[in-house]
């Protein structure tokens, strides 16, 4: 299956500090693609390089075949994102929220349609119907996941997604992201959740230094050889910033 996300030699410096060094990866359709790795390791620059909103220094960011950068009319209808922190209007419902996102992205869903969207991500009917001033993070997070899903795009890039989701609300969303894989969708995931990582993905990579320091089939590790895998990797010295 031909890579719908492709990163080749992707490097990017800010100033003296190289964020990311010669990136290789491909996700495919029905590929989850999780990225670990340290504070600082790289993983938000590699997810804002794929989304145009970072130039690389080096090496480029496919969607597709397309440059995110300098093609990003067409790479940006494909993708869809979840930042670790979802700003909502804060007058409007998480309801009227969704409703607004989805028509911004061409689509048009009715009510009982995006209600059931919202309903799979965990938020309530009642929560969906109150302004999105009063919400918990966790219950934002809910609203843009189900943005994220109602844009039905092809790629979707994944920031801490699961970040301030209680663990049903986390277990949920991890059906709801297997769901996409097994529609096709290409997925890179940046998590913390060693554990949900191995559960979700279909391959790991973990960075370090902005290098990718390994990458696996899920299936070659169980979480407690990934956790230890993943301990060892950070305990190694840094390589030398070439
Ligand atoms: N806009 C920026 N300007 C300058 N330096 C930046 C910028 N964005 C990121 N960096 C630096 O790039 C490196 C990689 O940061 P990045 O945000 O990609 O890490 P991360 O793996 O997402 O970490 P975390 O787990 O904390 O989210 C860090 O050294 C960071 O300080
Ligand atoms: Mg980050």
């Amino acid at each position: 299956m031909p890579a719908i996300l492709e990163a080749r030699q992707l490097s990017k410096s800010f100033g003296s500090n190289r964020a990311l060094h010669s990136l290789d990866l491909t996700v495919g359709g029905g590929e989850i693609l999780c990225l670990l790795g340290a504070n600082g390791a790289g993983k938000t620059t590699t997810i804002n390089l794929f989304l145009g909103f970072l130039s690389p220094t080096d090496g480029a960011a496919l969607v597709s075949g397309h440059d995110a950068v300098r093609e990003r009319h067409l790479t940006a209808p494909k993708l869809a994102y979840i930042p670790e922190q979802v700003a909502l209007y804060p007058q409007l419902s998480g309801l009227e929220n969704l409703d607004h996102f989805t028509r911004l992205s061409g689509r048009r869903l009715d009510q009982t349609e995006l209600l059931a969207m919202l309903e799979r991500t965990g938020l309530s009917q009642a929560d969906a119907h109150r302004r999105a001033h009063a919400y918990s993070k966790g219950m934002r997070q809910k609203v843009g996941i189900a943005i994220a899903v109602a844009r039905n795009a092809e790629a979707l890039l994944l920031d801490e997604p699961m970040s301030g989701l209680d663990p049903a609300a986390a277990n949920d969303f991890c059906t709801l992201l297997s769901s996409l894989k097994d529609q096709g969708k290409a997925i890179l995931m940046a998590t913390h959740d060693i554990f949900r990582a191995r559960l979700v993905g279909t391959r790991i990579g973990i960075m370090k230094a902005g290098r990718l320091v390994e990458l696996l089939d899920a299936k070659q590790v169980d979480a407690a050889e990934l956790e230890t895998l993943y301990l060892a990797h950070m305990a190694k010295e840094e390589p030398a910033v070439s």
